[in-house]
């Protein structure tokens, strides 16, 4: 039987800083953010936006009836969830309106959260055919302004349906996997923003993907020849290629040639939204699904996880047939055109802006906010969400 990727939604706020702005703004060359980092824009999350919003936007766009009769477990990757107790799946899952026999989880690995979710639902399918699993991975990347991580922020969701027969990429069973306990990224409890050892963290990514593509050759036979392409988690664009860059003299000059250029085509969303975290490869994903116009079924696509701490995982899958009738490539080229862009002076205002942590009332400017779901206001410690298209308010 075979598990994969059915459906796949994307969605960001509806604003974005320029990095060459940015740049000037911090006294910084322009080249540094743009070539160096590799990043062009960046979204900028409202505060009406937070990870259970965007996630909940990126779902309604690929749910269909059908879909929620059948979605029993809803996996929810995040790193900049909102409660340390309650699981944001489960505000997903009301806003969704899914069947209520189903089981909601959050999975929390840093950026990994996302990948770890597709695995467990490849079990869970596995057992039972006909279900469905929503996955979910979603954050807003906050390092704060003015600090050396400020180039690599970004907010925005991807959300895949996993099942059997599925009609975008199924899954092989070849993962190769690695976990180990190092301090390269992390966020305390009591933090808003993360820590990070940032040239650390950039040479365990590559020694994670190193080791992990080391342990899937021994294990499978397969070469680079064999991918048509290769995509990263992408903290920013030029991090999945220090490590591709690392393998490539291995492999025959055509395949070096296909894997830098589809490698380039699999960057192109993400650098214009920036680091999302858990969602960050399966970003990368769908820009080599819908911006790669020849791409064909059949074709082997590799996919490296990685996620600080840290966890790395490498795995597989093969396009199927038809798979270019699943994708919303309109819907997400419109997204990008239709954002506002910001000043560095309006996208430091807005990265100030906080709910309340003391309990009082606030009402939020949803009017402002083009996106369907929206966090309406808090009240009681309780963040209200609404859900503008069918008006399902939260109870
Ligand atoms: N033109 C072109 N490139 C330039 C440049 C210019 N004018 N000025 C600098 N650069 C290049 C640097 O050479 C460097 O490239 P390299 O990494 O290939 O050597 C790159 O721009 C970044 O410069 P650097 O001085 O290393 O930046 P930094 O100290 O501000 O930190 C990060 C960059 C990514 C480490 C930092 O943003 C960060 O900590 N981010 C969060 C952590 C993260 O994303 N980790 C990734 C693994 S999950």
């Amino acid at each position: 039987m075979e598990i994969g990727i059915d459906k796949i939604g994307f969605f960001a706020p509806h604003m974005y800083v320029d990095m060459t702005n940015l740049a000037v703004a911090r006294g910084v060359e322009p080249e540094k953010f743009t070539i160096g980092i590799g990043q062009s824009q960046m979204a900028v999350a409202p505060i009406t936006q937070d990870p259970v919003t965007l996630a909940a936007n990126a779902a309604l766009e690929i749910l269909d009836e059908e879909d929620r009769a059948q979605i029993d477990m809803v996996l929810f990757g995040t790193e900049s969830g909102i409660d340390n107790s309650k699981s944001a799946a489960v505000y997903v899952h009301h806003l969704l309106g899914l069947k209520a026999e189903a089981r909601a989880v959050e999975l929390k690995q840093a950026c990994y959260g996302a990948t770890a979710g597709i695995q467990l639902a490849k079990g869970h399918i596995a057992l039972h055919p006909e279900s469905k699993v929503l996955v979910l991975g979603s954050d807003i990347a906050r390092y704060g302004l003015k600090t050396s991580g400020e180039s690599t922020q970004g907010a925005g969701a991807v959300v895949m349906v996993i099942s059997a027969a599925p009609r975008i990429l199924a899954l092989d069973n070849d993962n190769a996997f690695l976990s180990n306990d190092i301090m390269d990224f992390w966020r305390p409890i009591y933090s808003e923003q993360a820590f990070v050892d940032g040239k650390f963290s950039n040479e365990q990514y590559v020694h994670f993907f190193n080791e992990v593509w080391k342990q899937y050759k021994e294990k499978t036979g397969n070469d680079l020849a064999d991918f048509e392409a290769i995509c990263f988690h992408l903290p920013y664009t030029k991090m999945g290629w220090k490590a591709l860059r690392t393998e490539l003299p291995n492999a025959d000059e055509s395949t070096q040639e296909r894997l830098k250029a589809n490698y380039q085509i699999s960057t192109a969303y993400n650098r214009n939204i920036g680091n999302i975290y858990t969602g960050s490869l399966y970003l990368s994903l769908l820009s080599l699904l819908e911006q790669k116009e020849d791409l064909q079924a059949g074709a082997k696509i590799g996919l490296f996880s990685y996620g600080s701490g840290a966890v790395g995982e490498f795995f597989t899958g093969t396009l199927q047939p038809g798979f270019q009738r699943m994708l919303k490539k309109t819907d997400h080229e419109n997204l990008f055109a239709t954002r506002r862009e910001l000043t560095v002076a309006e996208y430091e205002k807005i990265f100030e802006e906080t709910l309340p942590k003391d309990g009082s009332t606030i009402e939020l400017d949803i009017e402002s906010d083009p996106a369907a779901i929206c966090v309406a206001g808090m009240q009681d410690n309780k963040r209200l969400y609404i859900n503008k298209e069918h008006l399902i308010e939260q109870k």
